[in-house]
């Protein structure tokens, strides 16, 4: 069968390469993490939102899939209004995924099975119902609590215009005006995001206390480490000047030189402090950043070694499924990211994200796409295509130097669900466009596990509530079930990908060297000792140069030939 090795190769029997596995320094050099996104991933209870319980229970799947590491999204008490990105407390559980002692457990199995946990901070916003901001209301303009936040007087007249021209990520004036008890307006405070996630005031000394204490409250826990969430946002200019044109041209995506309240300098003296707290224990600690810089080269000043450890690598992430500019996105991290002696960590899609398998099935831009909104029913999708390229993609992301982070459901070939009822949606983008941007619920439906029908296993039998979205009936096809020992699926690409992955002796960290002689439209590399990664983007079937091997490919090779679309891994 095609995606399976050669039998009785050397270095299998001998799993030479446990490093990411605890017990390793460094682990997060050449790790591959699994992003568990918490409210879609297992439901324990039957209320159709996952949970602990049900993530407990798949812990097997994740433990035999060959992962390294489970990146749990977002688990504590929040009201939702941004998917629990507006958290009320940072050192408890939502009851609605399970409690603190339950984390605790989950925290041990997890450890048990020899895998890392990592979970989010979110230090830009809390939530408007955190007690602190209940606070800074409630004392009023001028009082200390009021410090933890952004609050500024308004302009005009009547102070009834917001203190500057910045505007929310999700639609909208970045400023709300708060209201007296008795309903009269008074200040306005910021909100990169919702209005409900309001901006912390990173120039108080008090909000860095807080954070280091919460990083230290979830070190003592056992927790491995955190993904930080806009972790290029928290420093904000002096004076909070108003956007200028371009800047307002480039929001969301921190071109400009000098943003106002993007990638500024003043956030590496706060990931700093973080460093030394996750440098003060025994075990190793430590971060991935989700931050837009500029450049590869402003973002690898994020990965400096007294600051974070590393930094999801967007620019792979956003390029189209074109050889040359996915080889100048690897290009750029490898060089970037050694010259700080960071890892670079690939990825391809997240819960912020269009599904990659979607993606990759619509006709591909030119360039970088910056809003990846802009694919959500752009032009006709191939489904065909779309798996048979994200087939490739997973082969050639997992045949890179350093750690990879896989987003839950593409093991499964999931795909985007461009198609859910309007009335379904609950992604605030959704109300703050006006509704012209249907928003992320699309990557957040919920897995489908096992069965014929929805909830497909992913509640247990007879439970009380539907998934809180819905499932497309046709994902009957891609359960776990369905695709569990059938050699052609996608799950069973990824299992042996990961399985080769972590015994290969090239593979994880180490260094690619390019085949000078591939044409256009071609990436091939060689991976010493003995490994060779070709990517065919092209239509057309490409003569495989001599090898000794096949490991694995991700479509059944045609007389020695690569179809078309395709990735072959190679001993040589
Ligand atoms: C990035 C998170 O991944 C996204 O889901 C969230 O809406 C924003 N940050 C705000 O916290």
């Amino acid at each position: 069968m095609s995606n399976r090795p050669d039998p009785a190769l050397p270095w299998e029997t001998s799993q030479r390469r446990n490093g990411a596995r605890r017990g390793a320094v460094e682990w997060w050099h050449d790790a591959v993490c699994y992003q568990v996104y918490l409210r879609s991933f297992a439901d324990g209870n039957g209320d159709g939102v996952g949970d602990l319980a049900g993530l407990r229970r798949r812990l097997p799947y994740l433990s035999e899939l060959g992962v390294d590491a489970v990146w749990v999204n977002l688990w504590y008490p929040s009201p939702m209004a941004d998917g629990g990105y507006d958290i009320t407390d940072y050192r408890d559980i939502d009851p609605l995924f399970g409690s603190l002692p339950e984390a605790r457990t989950l925290i041990e199995e997890i450890h048990t099975l020899g895998l890392r946990i990592l979970i989010d901070l979110v230090p830009n916003h809390t939530s408007s119902q955190h007690p602190w901001f209940g606070e800074a209301l409630a004392g009023g303009p001028g009082c200390v609590e009021r410090n933890r936040y952004i609050f500024r007087p308004g302009r005009g007249s009547d102070g009834d215009l917001p203190p500057n021209n910045w505007r929310s990520v999700f639609g909208g004036s970045a400023w709300s005006r708060a209201v007296e008890p008795d309903g009269m307006p008074e200040e306005w405070y910021l909100h990169l995001f919702t209005p409900e996630q309001p901006d912390l005031n990173w120039n108080n000394a008090e909000v860095h206390r807080e954070f280091e204490s919460v990083l230290r409250f979830w070190f003592d826990h056992g927790v491995d480490g955190f993904r930080i969430d806009v972790a290029h946002a928290m420093s904000k200019a002096p004076g909070l000047p108003d956007l200028g044109p371009a800047d307002i041209e480039l929001i969301g995506s921190a071109a400009h030189p000098d943003h106002p309240h993007w990638d500024r300098e003043g956030i590496h003296e706060i990931f700093r402090g973080w460093r030394a707290v996750a440098d003060s224990y025994a075990e190793p600690r430590m971060f991935v950043a989700e931050a837009c810089a500029r450049n590869s080269e402003r973002l690898s000043r994020y990965v400096r070694p007294a600051e974070l450890h590393t930094a999801f690598n967007f620019d792979y992430l956003t390029s189209p499924w074109r050889a040359a500019q996915m080889r100048t996105a690897i290009d750029k991290s490898l060089t970037t990211m050694a010259a700080v002696g960071a890892p670079t960590a690939w990825v391809l899609s997240n819960h912020d994200v269009v599904r990659h398998l979607t993606r990759y099935g619509r006709p591909q831009a030119e360039g970088p796409v910056h809003d990846l909104a802009d694919h959500l029913l752009a032009g006709p999708f191939d489904l065909e295509l779309g798996t048979r390229r994200a087939r490739a993609a997973a082969l050639l992301t997992l045949a890179l130097p350093g750690c990879a982070y896989l987003y839950q459901g593409e093991e499964l070939g999931l795909w985007e669900v461009e198609d859910l009822p309007d009335e379904a949606l609950q992604d605030p983008i959704w109300q703050r466009s006006g509704h012209t941007n249907r928003g992320r619920d699309g990557c957040r439906v919920p897995m489908p596990w096992s069965g014929d029908t929805p909830p497909f296993g992913f509640s247990p039998d007879h439970a009380g509530s539907d998934p809180w979205l819905p499932q497309p009936q046709q994902w009957e096809r891609l359960t776990a079930q369905v695709q569990q020992d059938d050699e052609q699926s996608m799950l069973e690409l990824y299992r042996r990908a990961l399985h080769i992955r972590r015994a290969h002796p090239a593979l994880g960290k180490g260094a690619l060297l390019w085949d000078p002689t591939t044409g256009p439209g071609v990436l091939a590399f060689t991976r010493p000792p003995g490994f060779q990664c070709i990517v065919n983007f092209r239509p057309d079937a490409l003569r495989l140069p001599d090898h000794d091997g096949v490991l694995l490919s991700s479509v059944p090779l045609d007389s020695g030939r690569l179809p078309g679309d395709a990735a072959v891994w190679l001993t040589r």
